[in-house]
């Protein structure tokens, strides 16, 4: 096939954008990133980068006529032939189809509704929008728009048009996103706020007070037992969430928006600490760490179980915080399930993140509610977060006497992505996007001890370079340059149990004992040669200017991120149109 230039059109650099943009770097062809600020800077991007083709992963505008008439404009639309409209995924999810689907099709004069280029269809899976966005919708993503690329490039004509018809559905409103809690059963609840999550969320009230739901889990009979209650009461909390009862059993609601003081708009938090005072005296339902396997399904953060005879154990962590965040709360809980876990007869840790994220770094938008909680301050609670973010991956460093594994089912980002390295091997889904770098965040210096861990798989001046170019890798990129050890090449929802069998044949290897000691061997010696303590002290000094210094770089950009103010241009790393003598 031959190289084209393609310029990826794009709300945002999203997950699934990136997974585009490195999917088709490493086919050959030459990429540059527009993001959708208005229709004259697209022009010029045009102007500049001359494409072959538009690629829209990730719109919420229409593409400028002149564009789209003076180079052709692939968009990917989540949805199958034939249906239109911005909230393709939403009504889906509530209306509970069974099958779902990715179309890309040539943008005209209609909404959704030029020549159909290519689509893949996917089963749907009970989860929340933006799990399926970033698992399925993005895979059958990237199938049809390889086989789109393949016929544009070879000449052919585009394999139908979609029908005009009656496929438009427009914004899926409130209305029928509302909860009824006097009639909704669980199923129904959970429909409404999963197809609402992460954006905009179901409107609702919980102590009187208006709010945003997010991040519903089903609870089980288990956590049920013994609570009485009417529809809607809230019985219970566990990790941050509420137990709220439903006509037929109940939901944890894990994350809700609410104004909070002056901040610029809602923010999503934790439902225990939106409501601190309200829920202050709520019972804790918290579910065992340790499982049997038959009790992995009950909902928590954090959940452990063992695999394997004595002698070849392979211990199963995994914490599956909302969006890969992880606050100062989430971290000393997973920091003190580590110190217990470390006392258990296991040969191999494998600690297995969340199923949607590894891990997205510290808490941005805990970090942000402190700015606005009389007595604190975003940078004291910044600094309280890496530190207990550090705090976690000592405790994973330090692991000497066993094997650990990171398994990165989902993506992982800034702090999360080094977080990972803390272990001995790191395996990741084949599918997987990183983000190895924290520039991207108001030039923050970074810590997880990424000094020590970086450099001593990718050399010194690798790991300068992964720095300073701020961009996605794929697991396989990831693996091609030593940054992971293994690219697990199942499909997503089968990762765990294949990393799972793979860390039992490690477990049980003749040579095991010899790489526990040489593990040992080496830690001493890198101790000895510069303490980790200093490593972190290091960091954290560059951290305590980027929090508390002269430059609000850091503050600024979080302020950004956690209430998704528009992009005002495209950085310049993506534009590569825009750097002089690209063309
Ligand atoms: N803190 C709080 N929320 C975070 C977060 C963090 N560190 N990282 C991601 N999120 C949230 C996003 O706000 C978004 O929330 P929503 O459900 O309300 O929409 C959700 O997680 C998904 O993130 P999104 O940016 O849409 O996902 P993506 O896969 O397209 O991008 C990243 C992934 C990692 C590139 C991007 O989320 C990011 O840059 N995160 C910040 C990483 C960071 O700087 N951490 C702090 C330094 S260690």
């Amino acid at each position: 096939m031959p190289a084209l230039r393609i310029l990826l059109l794009c709300h945002s650099f999203n997950s699934l954008s990136q997974r585009l943009y490195a999917e088709l770097t490493a086919l050959g062809h030459t990429l540059s990133v527009e993001l959708d600020i208005a229709d004259a800077v697209t022009g010029e991007a045009i102007a500049l980068f001359r494409p072959d083709l538009v690629l829209a992963p990730f719109l919420k505008r229409r593409i400028p006529e002149s564009v789209w008439r003076a180079v052709p404009c692939f968009v990917v639309h989540p949805g199958p032939p034939g249906d239109r409209g911005p909230a393709a995924l939403d009504w889906a999810i509530l209306e509970r189809q069974q099958e779902w689907g990715v179309t890309v099709l040539q943008a005209d004069g209609d909404f959704d509704a030029g020549p159909v280029w290519a689509h893949a269809t996917f089963p749907l899976r009970a989860a929340s929008k933006g799990a399926i966005y970033r698992r399925e919708v993005t895979e059958a993503a990237l199938a049809a728009t390889l086989q789109a690329i393949a016929c544009f490039a070879a000449g052919d004509p585009p394999q139908k048009r979609a029908p005009s018809a009656d496929g438009w559905r427009g914004v899926l409103p409130q209305s029928r996103r509302a909860i009824d809690w006097s009639r909704d059963d669980s199923s129904t609840v959970l429909a409404k706020i999963r197809a609402s999550d992460g954006q905009p969320g179901v409107v609702g009230t919980l102590f009187g007070r208006p709010c945003r739901l997010f991040d519903a889990h089903l609870a089980t009979a288990a956590a049920l037992a013994g609570l009485g209650g009417a529809p809607g009461d809230v019985l219970a909390q566990r990790d941050g969430a509420l137990l709220r009862r439903t006509v037929d059993g109940g939901v944890w609601i894990g994350r809700v928006s609410v104004a909070i003081g002056d901040a610029a708009s809602p923010i999503k938090l934790p439902a225990t600490q939106a409501f601190a005072a309200e829920t202050a005296a709520l019972p804790e339902r918290a579910a065992p760490l340790v499982r049997a396997a038959d009790e992995w399904d009950e909902w928590s953060e954090l959940r452990y179980t063992e695999r394997g005879e004595r002698g070849a154990r392979v211990g199963v962590l995994s914490f599956d915080f909302c969006n890969g965040a992880m606050s100062t709360a989430q971290c000393v809980r997973l920091r003190d399930a580590l110190v217990e876990l470390k006392q258990r007869d296991t040969q191999v840790l494998l600690i297995a993140g969340g199923d949607g994220f590894f891990s997205n770094g510290i808490d941005l938008n805990g970090i942000e509610a402190a700015a606005h909680r009389d007595g604190d301050s975003a940078a004291d609670e910044s600094w309280r977060n890496i530190n207990a973010m550090n705090d976690v991956a000592l405790e994973i460093i330090t692991a000497t006497d066993r094997l650990t594994v990171s398994l990165l089912r989902g993506n992982a980002g800034a702090g999360g992505a080094f977080l990972a390295l803390a272990a001995d091997e790191v395996w990741a889904q084949r599918g997987v996007m990183l983000n190895p770098h924290y520039k991207n965040m108001g030039n923050l210096y970074g810590s997880e001890y990424w000094t020590y861990l970086a450099p001593r798989r990718l050399g010194a001046d690798g790991a300068r370079a992964l720095m300073q170019r701020r961009l996605p890798l794929s697991a396989p990129e990831a693996l091609r340059i030593g940054f992971i050890d293994r690219c697990v090449d199942v499909p997503a929802g089968e990762a765990l149990d294949a990393a799972v069998r793979e860390a039992s044949l490690l477990a049980a290897s003749y040579n095991l004992r010899d790489r526990v000691l040489r593990k040992q061997t080496e830690r001493a010696a890198h101790e000895a040669e510069r303490p980790l303590a200093d490593y972190r002290q290091e960091e954290l000094s560059r951290m305590h200017r980027n929090f508390y210094g002269f430059d609000p770089s850091f503050h600024i950009a979080r302020h950004h991120f956690v209430h998704k103010l528009p992009h005002a241009w495209t950085p310049r790393h993506l534009a590569v149109h825009r750097e002089a003598g690209a063309r």
